[in-house]
C-alpha cells in the first residue's frame, strides 16, 4: 500500500534544503520496493502570501491524513512585523498542536569526519551521541493566558508556563522508553529550584521511574545543564524536558555536532502522522544561494523511515549515506574545516553525492 507524504517546503532555504532530501526519499523507497504519494503544500510566510493565513485549512487536513510530513522552515524577515498570531511560525505551532505531535525527537549525532567543525575541542565532541527529548505541544509556548495588556498606564506582556500531570507523564514515557533502547540514561531538565509547574514536572517523572528499573534517572536544573552541554557534553545519554528549554537546549547540542544544519528531528503523537523537519531556521541571510547545508533535511527523512515507515533498513542506509559523503570530504559551507582533502560543495550537489553514495 502506498504512503502518503506531504511535503511543505515553507520559506528561506526550505525549498532548497527540500529538493535533495525528497530526491534521497525517492530513491531509497524504490531501493526497499515502497511506494510513496508525495504531494505538495503551503504553510509558514509563502502560505501567508499565497492565502492569507500561516496554516490554510487543506494543509492542515492534508498532514492529518497523511503518514508523514516532511517540513523545511518558516519565517523570514518579510513577516517579522506581523502580529504573533499571524506570523509564519504560526504555522509550524499549529500543526504541531493540530496533530498532537507531543514528543519531539533531537538526536544530537557526531559524525566522526567533522570533529573538528565543533566550536568544541574534538576530544570533548568525538563519539557523541545525545537524544533530546522536547515537549512540543504545552508549556509556555501554548499556555493560557497570554497577551500584552496596558495595566496601570503601561503595557504588560505575559506568557504562562502551565503543564498538567497527563502531558508530564507521556513525554516522560517516551523518555524512559527511549533511554531503555539506547544507553539507559535519562536526565530530565527542570527549574525546579524556582519554578512550582518544573516541581511537579520532577514529582511525576521521578514517580515514574520505579517502573523502567534499566533506566538511570537523573535531574538537572536548565542553567547547568546548558553549561554541562558544552563542558561535558558526553555524560548525557538521553536528556527529556519542557517546550521552551528543549527549544534552547537542542540550538546548543546542535552546534556540539558541528553546525545547526545537521540536525534532523521527529515530532510524533500517540498515533498517526508523524512530522519530520530540520531543526535549523530558514536562514534567510544565505537563501536562493545554493549555499544551504541539505543533511538535516536528508536525515530528517531517515528519521522519517525508521519511525513512520517501518522502514529502518532505509533509515540507516540513509544515514550511512550521509557518514560516507563526509567521510569522501565533502563539506557544505557551515561544516568546512580546515583539512585539505576537504572539498566545499552547494545544496544541490550535497543531494547528489548522498544519492550516489546510497546503498540500501
Ligand atoms: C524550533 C523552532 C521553532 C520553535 C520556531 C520556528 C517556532 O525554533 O523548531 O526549534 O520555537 O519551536
Ligand atoms: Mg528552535
Amino acid at each position: 500500500m502506498a504512503k502518503d507524504i506531504l511535503i511543505l517546503p515553507g520559506d528561506g532555504i526550505g525549498a532548497e534544503v527540500m529538493a535533495p532530501a525528497v530526491a534521497v526519499m525517492t530513491a531509497a523507497a524504490a531501493a526497499v520496493g515502497i511506494e510513496l504519494n508525495v504531494s505538495e503544500g503551503l504553510v509558514g510566510g509563502i502560505a501567508i502570501d499565497e492565502t492569507g493565513s500561516p496554516l490554510p485549512t487543506g494543509t492542515l487536513e492534508r498532514a492529518a491524513a497523511a503518514d508523514a510530513v516532511l517540513l523545511g522552515g518558516v519565517g523570514g524577515p518579510r513577516w517579522d512585523d506581523l502580529p504573533t498570531d499571524q506570523r509564519p511560525e504560526k504555522g509550524l505551532l499549529g500543526l504541531r498542536q493540530g496533530l498532537g505531535l507531543f514528543a519531539n525527537l533531537r538526536p544530537a549525532l557526531l559524525f566522526g569526519p567533522l570533529a573538528a567543525a565543533s566550536s568544541l575541542k574534538p576530544e570533548l565532541v568525538a563519539g557523541l551521541d545525545i537524544l533530546i527529548i522536547r515537549e512540543l505541544t504545552g508549556g509556555i509556548y501554548f499556555g493560557e493566558p497570554r497577551g500584552v495588556e496596558v495595566r496601570d498606564n503601561e503595557r504588560v506582556g505575559f506568557n504562562t508556563l502551565v503543564y498538567s500531570e497527563h502531558e508530564i507523564e507521556r513525554i516522560a514515557r517516551v523518555a524512559f522508553e527511549m533511554a531503555q533502547k539506547r544507553g539507559g540514561r535519562l536526565c530530565s531538565v527542570d527549574k525546579a529550584n524556582v519554578l512550582e509547574v518544573t516541581q511537579l514536572w520532577r514529582e511525576v517523572v521521578t514517580g515514574l521511574a520505579g517502573e523502567y528499573p534499566d533506566v538511570e534517572l537523573s535531574h538537572m536544573y536548565v542553567d547547568n545543564a546548558a553549561m554541562q552541554l558544552v563542558r561535558a557534553p558526553k555524560q548525557f545519554d538521553v536528556i527529556v524536558t519542557g517546550n521552551m528549554f528543549g527549544d534552547i537546549l537542542s540550538d546548543c547540542a546542535a552546534m556540539l555536532t558541528g553546525s545547526l544544519g545537521m540536525l534532523p528531528s521527529a515530532s510524533l503523537a500517540s498515533s498517526g502522522v508523524g512530522l519530520y523537519e530540520p531543526v535549523h531556521g530558514t536562514a534567510p541571510d544565505i537563501a536562493g544561494r545554493d549555499l544551504a547545508n541539505p543533511l538535516a533535511t536528508i536525515l530528517s527523512v531517515a528519521m522519517m523511515y525508521r519511525y513512520s515507515l517501518d522502514q529502518p533498513g532505509a533509515a540507516d542506509a540513509i544515514e550511512n549515506a550521509v557518514g560516507a559523503v563526509l567521510a569522501a570530504g565533502y563539506r557544505t559551507a557551515d561544516i568546512r574545516g580546515d583539512a585539505a582533502d576537504e572539498q566545499v560543495v552547494g545544496t544541490g550537489r550535497m543531494g547528489e553525492l548522498v544519492l550516489e553514495h546510497l546503498s540500501v
